[in-house]
């Protein structure tokens, strides 16, 4: 079976980022993204994408027009489709049963009921959201309804881009991950699929599965990685208080084989739509079938996480004699991490509502941020001012809190920062990028994250 037309539905951090690569590295394949959105369709094909990543732009730009669109929905895009990619959000669900934890399948559902009527025969509908187990069985059960089963084929096969690093992720993916079923005509299009990405990835590191493996592979890969972020913020307070070092623990623990470098650095909390969305969800299937304890596992992740971005919060008042009313307090990155203007679920809302709460005056700067963090906290009482330039934000401050790693906050100049700020000049590193020993020098009084405070006080 040869793919010449792609369908992708949504065109999000996933869906767009995703196609383009498709489209680039498969020149003879048509590719079309279509959303509900007409504003996010018209940024697509603006010269400001609605998403930040490094590489994207230029991705882009070589495939928009030749082999890649972005367009609003017709059923006629659902009729040329070879092959239907669906990347809708499946956000946590506020409302009824399960809110707060389940996923909201809506936009999903209503997906399928939308393609149902007018997917062609021998389609293939790819679940690339990230889905409870057993989700692309009900979405067969809609989409096969009224018509033979083998008319369409579900597959998994979900995403593992980390927003930041997509387009790499995306160009040099560890692995691809193919759910499918048993039949012939499914075995059929896993392989259909897999001759779409063996364009650029090589054979061995496109893995089959079960679909119920592979969806719930996601969770777990997910889950895993966030749990191990939380495991070291675990340490931090520990380090603060025993004059450890967590870098050198990562440092150490990090050379074991069996534990690896990677994914070991301790911050005020991780953030981003998927992880805390996918925990909850993946503790909410354990629930549903009764295994609460393994629930309360994957939940204390959350709590721990949500504990770590508030004790950062706290310190920030503490350690400037209890009080922020009325100070200038400067949040160096407001994304959820660099690379990306993404601030779902980022860190520093939770930070800002609470130093709001303290009746800080916030001054919040961010390389590609800003736009989001104004409608992040809009509407929040208290002062507040959204600055590009953080030599601008920092003067007048008396304390900056560095939330978000982002590379250009280490280049900066601190000796200048410094002799424009308030005295005695605080700054907190939630992410510990700074050299706090240098900041010190300067006459910083330096919070890092589980190491030892530097201060002259
Ligand atoms: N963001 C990530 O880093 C990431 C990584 C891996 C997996 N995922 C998963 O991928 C999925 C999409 O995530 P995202 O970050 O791209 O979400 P997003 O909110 O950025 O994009 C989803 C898009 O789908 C559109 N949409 C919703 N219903 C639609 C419909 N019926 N027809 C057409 N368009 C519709 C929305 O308008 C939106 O633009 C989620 O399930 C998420 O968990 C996300």
């Amino acid at each position: 079976m040869s793919i010449q037309n792609i369908l992708c539905v949504g065109a999000g951090y996933v869906g767009g980022p995703s196609m383009a690569v498709i489209a680039d590295q498969c020149p003879e394949i048509t590719v079309r993204v279509v959303d509900i959105n007409p504003e996010r369709v018209a940024q697509w094909n603006s010269d400001t994408l609605p998403v930040y990543e490094p590489g994207l732009d230029a991705i882009v730009q070589r495939c928009r027009g030749r082999n890649l669109f972005f367009e609003s929905p017709t059923p006629d895009h659902v009729n040329a489709a070879d092959m239907v990619f669906v990347s809708v959000n499946t956000p946590t669900k506020s409302f009824g049963h399960g809110s707060g934890q389940a996923a909201d399948l809506q936009y999903w559902e209503s997906t399928a009921r939308w393609l149902r009527p007018h997917l062609k025969r021998g389609a293939i509908v790819v679940e690339k959201s990230t889905v409870p187990v057993k989700t692309a069985e009900a979405i067969a059960t809609i989409l096969h309804y009224d018509r033979p089963e083998q008319d369409i084929a579900v597959l998994s096969n979900p995403e593992f881009l980390a927003e930041g690093t997509a387009i790499r992720d995306l160009e040099q993916p560890d692995r691809v991950l193919i759910g499918h079923g048993d039949s012939p005509a499914d075995q059929a299009a896993a392989q259909a699929l897999a001759d779409v990405y063996a364009h650029w990835v090589p054979r061995e590191q496109i893995l089959f599965s079960s679909v119920w493996s592979s969806e719930l592979a996601k969770l777990a890969a997910n889950a895993l990685l966030a749990q191990r972020i939380t495991s070291m913020n675990t340490l931090t307070a520990l380090c603060e208080r025993t004059n450890a070092d967590i870098s050198q623990i990562a440092d150490a623990v990090g050379h074991d084989k069996r534990i690896g470098p990677r994914f070991l650095q301790a911050g005020v909390g991780f953030g981003g739509s998927c992880f805390r969305k996918d925990i909850l969800n993946l503790a909410y299937l354990c629930e549903q079938e009764g295994l609460n304890v393994e629930a309360a596992y994957w939940r204390s992740v959350v709590l721990l996480n949500d504990h770590q971005t508030d004790r950062f919060a706290r310190m920030i008042v503490e350690k400037q004699f209890n009080s922020v009313a009325g100070k200038r307090v400067v949040i160096f990155g407001f994304a959820f991490k660099p690379g990306t203007n993404d601030t779902r679920d980022a860190p520093a809302i939770r930070v800002c509502r609470s130093l709001l709460e303290e009746r800080a005056k916030l001054v919040i700067t961010d390389p590609q941020a800003l736009e989001h963090a104004r409608q992040d906290l809009a509407g929040l009482a208290g002062g507040i001012t959204f600055e590009p330039d953080p030599y601008r934000a920092a003067a007048g401050a008396h304390a900056i809190a560095l939330v978000t790693e982002w590379p250009e906050f280490a280049a900066l100049d601190y000796a200048r920062i410094y002799a424009g700020m308030e005295k005695p000049a605080f700054l907190f590193d939630g992410r510990n990028l700074l050299d706090a020993a240098a900041l010190h020098g300067l006459g910083f009084n330096v919070y890092p994250l589980g190491r030892r405070a530097r201060t002259h006080l």
